[in-house]
């Protein structure tokens, strides 16, 4: 279809009227130009259509579909390929479904547990994170459906989410915050992007030429259509302008005709418009072309699909010896998520599972009994429960409670307050463990949860939202038909207060302040040398790993070579296994303040007993580069940097350093204020400052000379030399005796300054 031409054939009214829905679901039609409309649909992990009445959140019906893991359990993969299939079957269901659009994936970034939403996001990780969501697009736009990554940027809690301003330096922005679109965006081109409704450092998303035009465009090279959140558009002449093409949903023709009257004031060049219209039509087009509606949609394989990836997600986070269970001994199955699993969150993900295989239906014939334990909706649990809970516990080998977050504690539209548990279930968990010292806890929550009772059970499997087959997979790992191998994509603290966010999080009426910086998740409580429960990176097998033989393609390179860095694994266990090979980078010595490490690259390796294979990772600029606020780009400061091996961000097993020489010097005009330090320290001034520096070093008593021993008493060398590091250049004309002229300090700031 020639876009440009059929937009030139439009009325200003027409085109105005494409760049808003026509409802909740659809692009609007031009029916006198035979432009068809077309609909997007959520939801990241499922196909939530409403072919009736359509809400935003989830408050009407939508038709049967399949409920994959959410992404806080497809993050646990750290597996491209599962994230790269799940979207091929969510594109299979869009096209299946005439679905144009899906709206996701959703990768802001975990910066707290309390966020509603953080079990529809992947990590507190942007490496992790953009990794991942560039594999599901990729997967979901391989069978000609678009996605809509979302939610552009910095919409990291759900309290106030439409007024507040997310304020963050453009450093936190840059290495965090955006990280993960940028990913996507350049290894996966999403056709469309949804912007957030925040605010971004006082200007809505929705509005933002630096956020939608700049940097997605102009930097990143996006070439699809921007939409908005649902009611995310604030002023629409303005978000036109600024790059936002499509508001959504529908806003019955109030905004177009604003648009309208702008452009006839002379307040919107109709070009703008045009270029809407055409990045819109260009996506639906796109869609229009390769549209087959006879695709397959095979709900029961994708429901046993759906099984696997669970299974492949699910984390095994302690396992003193009971797992797995053995099929031929009576176990007690307690707490009501055994018979109903929490399988998925609230809000406009939420998918109208076409069915649902809790662990109980699972355990089939199994010599499993059962015992309610709480009543999840009603956040209680009664006596009579607990002592049925833990009869059944004192009869059976062993006891798994499946615990974790009712709808109610977690969902879109509203934040957590706290990182508990519901009191009834820790109590049923304390009282189950003490009845049988074979107790195991399967959790299900979408972010992290204290657990008071670790230390008195054996056994627990974080089992995150794992999709309408969780517990299918649930119990294929329990009794050891499937070996776990998913490891944390997210810190679990001991306590929410020990949260780098936690003193901010929330903000103070609309203005939300990131005040940790880039020390969002493991890069805070690393750095900081903190315990933590369980790490970024952490998960067990029934089997065991090593790595070990970290070898780089080089000891020295330029910050414009890439490294190859070679890892050796062994499955050193008993049983076959997947290990999750972690590749951390931190650099030793930085002039700003840097984490300890980050995360530059993981690779998920099946092996057998005994197997050792060698996985390889490429580094590139990026993977020891900071963002240069001044430079207003990415940096690499030379210097010697540790590249690290292991299978969690605490558990380093291998490392090496390599020295990065930087080629690119950031220019520095220094003035009579200017610190020695600074001059000293940057080779290039420090060539020019050198011939004169021992005269100058005599000045200020450094560099040693025929003092009384009574004066070298009162300031040592290292004392002078400090304290001459620390002397403005200007103090050369009060400390000098005149052997300096202001005019030859002015000549030597400009040799300085070259
Ligand atoms: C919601 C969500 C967004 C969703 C959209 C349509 O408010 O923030 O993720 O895709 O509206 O339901």
């Amino acid at each position: 279809m020639d876009i440009k031409a059929l937009v030139s054939q439009m009325t200003l009214e027409e085109k105005a009227g494409l760049c808003s829905g026509l409802d909740s679901w659809h692009t609007k039609p031009v029916e006198r130009l035979g432009v068809p409309s077309v609909m997007v649909s959520d939801g990241p992990h499922g196909l939530r259509k409403q072919d009736q009445k359509g809400d935003h959140l989830g408050i009407n019906d939508s038709i049967k579909a399949v409920c994959m893991p959410a992404a806080c359990a497809t993050a646990a993969s750290f597996d491209r390929e599962l994230l790269g299939k799940l979207g091929e079957r969510i594109g299979a269901s869009c096209q299946h479904e005439e679905v144009a659009v899906v709206l996701g994936p959703a990768v802001n970034i975990k910066r707290s547990p309390l966020c509603g939403r953080n079990f529809e996001y992947f990590s507190e990780d942007p490496y992790l994170a953009g990794e991942l969501s560039a594999a599901y697009i990729n997967g979901v736009q391989s069978k000609d459906v678009g996605t809509s990554i979302k939610h552009f940027a910095a919409n990291n809690q759900e309290h106030r989410r439409m007024s507040s301003s997310s304020n963050a330096d453009e450093r936190t922005l840059r290495e965090i915050y955006l990280a993960p679109f940028e990913t996507a965006v350049k290894k996966a081109q999403p056709w469309t992007v949804m912007c957030s409704y925040n605010r971004i450092n006082g200007t809505y998303a929705s509005e933002n030429p630096w956020l939608l035009t700049e940097v997605l465009r102009g930097e990143w090279g996006f070439e699809g259509y921007v939409m908005s959140d649902w009611g995310a558009v604030s002023d629409r002449v303005a978000g036109v302008a600024a790059g936002l093409d499509l508001e959504m949903p529908s806003s019955g023709g109030v905004n177009d005709k604003k648009i309208v009257e702008a452009v006839r004031a002379g307040k919107l060049d109709e070009a703008v418009v045009d270029r809407a219209c055409e990045r819109i039509l260009a996506i639906n087009y796109r869609y229009l072309e390769n549209a087959k509606p006879e695709t397959p949609w095979d709900q029961e394989a994708d429901h046993e699909l759906s099984a696997q990836m669970a299974a492949e997600c699910m984390v095994l986070l302690k396992n003193d010896g009971v797992l797995p269970l053995s099929k031929s001994d009576d176990i007690a199955f307690i707490g009501e998520f055994a018979e109903k699993p929490r399988f998925q969150g609230g809000g406009s993900s939420h998918i109208n599972s076409f069915k649902t295989t809790s662990a109980l239906d699972a355990a089939g014939e199994l010599r499993v009994t059962y015992a309610r334990g709480y009543d999840a909706a009603g956040d209680c649990a009664t006596d009579e429960m607990i002592a049925e809970a833990v009869a059944a516990a004192k009869a059976a080998k062993a006891a798994v409670v499946f615990a974790g977050l009712p709808d109610s504690y977690e969902s879109e539209g509203y934040d957590r307050t706290h990182m508990a548990l519901p009191a009834c279930q820790n109590r049923l968990i304390e009282a189950v463990a003490a009845a049988n010292p074979n107790t195991v806890v399967v959790l299900h929550n979408g972010s992290p949860v204290e657990m008071p009772w670790l230390d008195q059970v054996k056994g627990v499997l974080e089992a995150y939202l794992g999709g309408q087959a969780a517990g299918l997979a649930a119990v294929r790992l329990l009794f050891g038909d499937a070996n776990p191998c998913g490891h944390l994509p997210e810190t679990f603290p001991k306590k929410l207060a020990d949260n780098p966010s936690y003193l901010f999080y929330g903000g103070e009426g609309d203005e939300v302040d990131y005040r940790e910086g880039v020390f969002v998740g493991y890069r805070y409580y690393d750095k900081k040398e903190m315990d933590v429960l369980f790490p970024f990176g952490y998960g067990l097998s029934y089997t065991t790993f090593a790595c070990s033989n970290l070898r780089l393609s080089a000891e020295k390179i330029t910050d414009r070579d890439t490294l190859t860095v070679t890892v050796t694994v062994k499955n050193t266990g008993s049983r076959a296994g997947k290990a999750v090979v972690q590749l951390y980078v931190g650099d030793k010595k930085s002039t700003v303040k840097r984490p300890v490490r980050e995360l530059k690259g993981f690779e998920k390796v099946a092996l057998a007993p005994g197997e050792s294979r060698d996985v390889t990772f490429t580094l590139d600029k990026r993977a020891f580069a900071y963002w240069n606020a001044a430079l207003h780009d990415w940096h690499v400061e030379s210097g010697e940097f540790t590249v690290e091996a292991g299978q969690s961000s605490r558990d380093i097993e291998a490392s090496a350093t390599v020295t990065v020489e930087s080629t690119v010097q950031p220019p520095h005009r220094y003035t009579l204020d200017s610190i020695f330090m600074d001059i000293m320290d940057d080779p290039r001034a420090m060539a020019a400052l050198q011939p004169v520096l021992e005269g100058i070093n005599s000045m200020f008593g450094a560099g040693g000379g025929g003092e009384s021993e009574v004066a070298k008493a009162a300031i040592s060398e290292e004392m002078a030399l400090a304290m001459l590091r620390y002397m403005p250049l200007r103090a050369v004309i009060s400390f000098g005796g005149g052997a300096v002229s202001p005019e030859q300090l002015e000549g030597l700031l400009r040799l300085i300054n070259g």
